[in-house]
């Protein structure tokens, strides 16, 4: 036990931390600290989409009265919800309880007329709010922070951590995704949404990847899904007598095509007529074809696709994963945390590992766990009932959508002593011939001479961690064999704690520690070569990281 004087000499920020995480009013609603969400991915998508269209995302003065703002609002209807916060100037998101209320703020907007530029009309739910009359506003709103913590406040608040269980999930609650955070994203895919139906007016634009497969950290990019399911299903309407009708369209030569064609269009939309989005690039001869932009007003980096229906599966997949046992996410999250400080992950392609393989890696961890924390994919597979059977391009895709089915895992282990064995795990793990698969939950030959091999759970012939190098994957075991080290220096550590010095979790955070220095030299023994190139290899990711931490919010 730590003396509870120390609460006392802390710094005030981490005082002032610990004092509002105590209070029960004002504590930000996650939806997954406290209870389980036991909703189907499908219903919360749904309920988040419906709620997304009646917001409106809204730019500020930077004075402003929060009552005079609410009650100029509600003249067009109740407001359900609101939030404000900052990203190069002041922003609104206000939640009406109905969507007419909506379209009554629109019909009250005007489109600006400006003195050396010209305006494109175009009648969006990003709007701004000016003032008639420039009266000194008082400014006393309270603003939601869309940022992670700063890596000074994080290393306090783990060092003041109890144990290391409370650092994962202090860790854990310091990075998720907020319930405001999340309902921005839904509103940005609604807003593109929006810009989308000008082409496809059935169109729905779905939020996937770490937005909503609960491990998203605060910062991380918004994949979205242009889905185009209803404009083609429209043709399947029963219709009665011997005749049947169809759609005269254009036909390409391929699927892949199709996505290109369609996904240039939206591009050129989203660059000249998007409100708000700059930077559009059109990647369309990847093997995903996508187009990427920023949503300058939410602050996101987004990454629009089509035809990508199998990684919505797998979002849904990693939603249940995540939402099965409290300890997936915090070991997620301490995992992807750990792997960004040590430069192994960055958002920038190439031939790191990324956050959804890492997340892969500790699923097939905790499956293999006795007795296990995880079902494998094949047994949730065995859990389906007629309703979640499902086939995607040729795939199976049929896994147990209800959560209520999913029996707990008796397995009591704790984080602490499962993250320690995360890294003796793959500190250990035979990459030279196994692959990693979750859909059996045990290791398999490698098909392929690809440094690191985990099977797509969907696409089995797929290996999601192809762009992995082999100087990467060897940077990656070195790191888990060096924190499995640092983490069973247990004793020194307790003592380093008296001095103030970061212990446990946020030990293994830091990029060097003066006392691995005796692991360091029994790893000497490697060869010379391969040092120098593991030097060049971090050398070169840590140029990338430091440019993509300015880059990153
Ligand atoms: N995906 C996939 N196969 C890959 C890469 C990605 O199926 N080789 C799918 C996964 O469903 C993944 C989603 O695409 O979740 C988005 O990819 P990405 O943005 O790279 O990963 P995230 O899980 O969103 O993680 P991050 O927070 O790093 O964005
Ligand atoms: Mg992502």
């Amino acid at each position: 036990q730590r003396p509870i004087l120390r609460l006392l000499s802390c710094p005030g920020t981490v005082a002032e931390d610990l004092r509002r995480d105590e209070q029960p009013s004002g504590s930000v609603e996650t939806g997954f600290e406290d209870k389980i969400p036991r909703k189907r991915f499908s219903e919360m998508q749904n309920e988040r989409r419906e709620q997304a269209q009646r917001t409106v995302l809204i730019r500020c003065p930077e004075k402003i009265s929060e009552n005079k703002f609410l009650k100029y609002l509600s003249q067009h209807g109740p407001i359900n919800n609101h939030f404000f916060y900052e990203s190069f100037g002041l922003y609104a998101v206000v939640e009406f309880c109905r969507k007419e209320s909506v379209g009554s703020l629109q019909n009250g907007t005007r489109t600006p007329s400006m003195a050396m530029e010209t305006a494109i009309p175009f009648r969006s739910r990003f709007l701004s709010l000016k003032l008639k009359n420039q009266t000194s506003e008082q400014s006393c709103i309270q603003l939601s922070d869309q940022l992670p913590p700063s890596n000074r406040k994080l290393c306090e608040l783990l060092c003041y951590a109890e144990s290391m269980d409370d650092q994962l999930n202090t860790l854990l609650k310091e990075f998720q995704l907020t319930e405001e955070n999340t309902k921005l994203r839904y509103l940005t895919c609604s807003l593109i949404e929006d810009i989308a139906a000008a082409y496809f007016p059935d169109c729905v634009v779905r939020p996937f990847g770490s937005s909503v497969n609960t491990f998203g950290k605060l910062g991380c990019d918004l994949d979205m899904f242009l889905d185009l399911d209803e404009t083609r299903n429209l043709s399947t309407h029963k219709t009665s007598g011997n005749f049947l009708t169809e759609f005269q369209v254009k036909n390409v030569p391929s699927e892949r095509i199709a996505t290109q064609k369609i996904l240039s269009v939206i591009g050129e939309c989203l660059d000249h007529f998007g409100p708000g989005c700059v930077g559009v690039q059109k990647i369309l001869n990847a093997r995903c074809p996508l187009v990427r932009f920023s949503h300058q007003a939410s602050g996101f980096q987004c990454d629009l696709t089509t035809n990508n229906r199998i990684a919505l599966t797998s979002s849904e997949l990693l939603y249940i994963y995540g939402t099965l046992d409290s300890r997936v996410r915090a070991l997620v999250f301490g995992i992807r945390c750990w792997a960004r400080a040590h430069s192994l992950t960055s958002s920038i392609p190439g031939a790191w590992i990324t956050n959804f393989s890492l997340t892969m890696m500790v699923i097939f961890f905790l499956q293999r766990r006795s007795p296990p924390i995880l079902p494998t994919l094949d047994s949730l597979k065995t859990l389906a009932d007629a309703e979640d059977k499902c086939t995607i391009e040729g795939n199976n895709c049929t896994f147990v959508r209800d959560l209520s089915r999913i029996k707990p895992s008796g397995n009591t282990e704790t984080l602490e002593l499962l993250l320690k064995e995360f890294f003796e795990y793959f500190g250990n793990f035979a990459f030279n011939k196994n692959s990693i698969n979750i859909r059996q939950g045990r290791e398999q030959n490698k098909p392929d001479s690809s440094p690191l091999y985990i099977q797509n759970p969907f696409e089995t012939s797929l290996n999601i961690s192809k762009n992995v190098s082999q100087s990467q994957l060897q940077k990656f075991v070195d790191l888990a064999q060096e924190s499995a080290w640092v983490l069973q220096q247990k004793d020194t550590d307790r003592l380093s704690v008296s001095n103030n010095q970061p212990w446990g979790l946020a030990a293994i955070l830091l990029p060097t520690v003066p006392n691995r220095r005796s692991f360091t030299k029994k790893k000497r023994k490697r060869s010379a070569n391969e040092s120098v190139r593991n030097l060049l290899e971090s050398l070169k990711s840590n140029r990338t990281a430091n440019f993509t931490e300015t880059n990153e919010k």
